[in-house]
């Protein structure tokens, strides 16, 4: 766990993650409205050497972001109402593609992050202070799937 006190250290939290990442890597992130989750991605991609300005995808859903060592695909799941809004975004496309994935508000749709994501949970403790989190991959994710939440919805 880390504690950050301020947007440049959350930055930095994100920047030196960048280090250990590689294609295929998908960080799924969790966390209350100003925890921090896009102050973050803004170190990743950073850090992977990309220059292109990071904004919040909440309309649009995902940001692109390339010229780093690895395409960036930045997803947010917090306006998606439903499963079907997420199964039209052709997740697979980016999750398992050439680049790093990042979702912010993975846990809404958990059922669609593949079991290999590392989790992040991004916690506010006052006003310029945030604990970050590193949870790992989740092993039994897999088996919540197979235990039927994917053909039980509608
Ligand atoms: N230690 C800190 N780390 C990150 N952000 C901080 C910190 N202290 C204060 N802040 C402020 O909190 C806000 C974090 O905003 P950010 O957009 O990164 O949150 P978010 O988790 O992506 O929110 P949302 O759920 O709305 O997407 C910013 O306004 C930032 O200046
Ligand atoms: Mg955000």
């Amino acid at each position: 766990m880390f504690i950050s006190n301020s947007p440049a250290e959350t930055d930095a939290i994100g920047r030196r993650l960048a280090g250990d990442v590689d294609a295929g890597s998908i960080f799924a992130l969790k966390g209350d409205l100003g925890s921090g989750k896009t102050m973050f991605v803004k170190g990743i991609v950073a850090g992977l050497g990309s220059r292109a300005e990071v904004t919040s995808p909440t309309f649009t859903i995902l940001h692109e972001y390339r010229g780093g060592r690895l395409p960036i695909y930045h997803l947010d799941f917090f306006r998606l109402e439903d499963r079907q809004s997420v199964a039209r975004l052709g997740l697979d496309d980016y999750l398992f593609g050439d680049g790093v994935s990042v979702i912010e508000w993975a846990d809404r749709f958990p059922e669609f992050i593949p079991q290999h994501a590392r989790w992040i949970l991004f916690e506010i403790k006052s006003e310029n202070q945030r604990a970050i989190t590193f949870q790992g991959t989740a092993p039994s994710r897999s088996s919540f799937r197979d235990g039927g939440l994917e053909t039980a919805a509608p």
